[in-house]
């Protein structure tokens, strides 16, 4: 429900996002952060508190992470979050796998943290490297032949990836989508088998297709469900010098209850008195996952590999000597160089077993 009612009480700044006096700005807003929405002006920062109980934040640094696809190639990616909209997964495969895959219960989207190899599929042959959002429609069957490890996050979505709505900004903002890399059509020959496996990747069981030829056999195709990669390299971070923009701006794909975004590096804000870091929230109606890709923040580094999530509901933020800092620094920094990949969700998110024994193991 939209509204065209602002009420104002007490102390409040001016403008959101700027000239804060010492207060912490806190957003409790609906549909992420585009409905209905109230800023809270507080005495004390709202993301200190303890937990007890099931909802928390979680902080896990993927790179301790083992799914069974980094040491044998027969091997798997970790299931690490899930709803009913979506699966997310982490894949470290070293070496090619034996079979080729197929997801008959959603699309898949991957991004590439570390590595470089290419993907085979029956489009033809994808290279990557990181940095890159390899996009496999639903039901495509492929192979991930890596160069060495690779480190890859997957998003699996039941229903299919769209490009944003164009919207006021038109179709070719935040990103040119002439840009995605479409594969050329070939035929794989190798490895030569008298049986090849397909394994399904479905809910609620196991099921292998062994087919007596290869299954990566097209001649050629025509149409527009294709897989595709595109590099963060090649998006454009939208910005203003005045207001510190809402993440959403920053839409790269979405599915239903599921929108990826890119925050990427871009210039800072301007104007004296602007906040250029995010201000605190508690998402109403979205868990947020954040994976850090890399770069840095008013000199501070990413913790490259960490996989950061927040049930949807309960206070975060950068914390408030991060935010006195970016202050103190408003002349130095001219840049934030920031390389984040968020994925946002409607429904809540249950955390794998393995996720959770890795956030408690380190400290959640
Ligand atoms: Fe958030």
């Amino acid at each position: 429900m939209e509204s065209f009612i602002q009420l104002r009480k007490g102390t409040t700044p001016r403008q959101v996002h700027r000239d804060l006096d010492g207060l912490k700005e806190d957003e409790m807003g609906r549909s992420g952060f585009t409905g209905r929405t109230t800023f809270f002006y507080r005495r004390n920062d709202p993301s200190k508190y303890r937990v007890e109980g099931d909802l928390r934040p979680l902080d896990v640094q993927t790179g301790t992470l083992e799914p069974s696809d980094l040491h044998d190639a027969a091997g798997e990616p970790l299931p690490l979050l899930s709803n009913d909209d979506c699966r997310i997964l982490l894949s470290r495969r070293g070496q090619a796998a034996p079979f080729y895959e197929r997801n008959v219960d959603g699309d898949e989207l991957y991004f590439v943290h570390r590595g470089t190899g290419h993907f085979e599929t029956e489009f033809g042959r994808l290279a990557y490297r990181p940095g890159d959002y390899v996009y496999l429609p639903k039901a495509t069957t492929y192979r991930q032949v890596p160069d060495g490890e690779s480190h890859l996050l997957i998003v699996e979505a039941r229903e299919e990836f769209r490009v944003p709505e164009a919207g006021a900004i038109g179709r070719y903002f935040p990103y040119d989508p002439a840009l995605i890399t479409i594969p050329e059509p070939e035929v794989f020959e190798e490895p030569r088998r008298d049986e090849h496996e397909i394994r399904l990747r479905h809910l609620g069981g196991r099921t292998s297709l062994f087919t007596p030829h290869h299954p990566l056999d097209a001649e050629g195709w025509r149409g527009d469900n294709v897989a595709f990669t595109f590099n963060i390299d090649d998006y454009d971070v939208i910005t203003s010098e005045s207001v510190h923009l809402p993440p959403t701006v920053h839409l790269f794909m979405q599915a239903t209850g599921v929108y990826v975004m890119n925050f990427l590096p871009r210039p800072a804000e301007m104007v004296p008195g602007v906040e250029r870091i995010p201000w605190y929230h508690r998402n109403v109606d979205y868990d947020e996952v954040a994976f850090y890709h890399g770069g840095s923040v008013f000199g501070v580094d990413m913790p490259e590999g960490l996989l950061s999530v927040v049930p949807q509901g309960i206070h975060h933020g950068i914390p408030e000597r991060a935010r006195e800092r970016s202050r103190r620094r408003f002349d130095v920094d001219q840049r934030v160089e920031w390389k984040v990949i968020a994925i946002d969700t409607r429904r809540r998110l249950t955390p794998s077993r393995a996720l959770l024994d890795a956030a408690l193991g380190e400290g959640a």
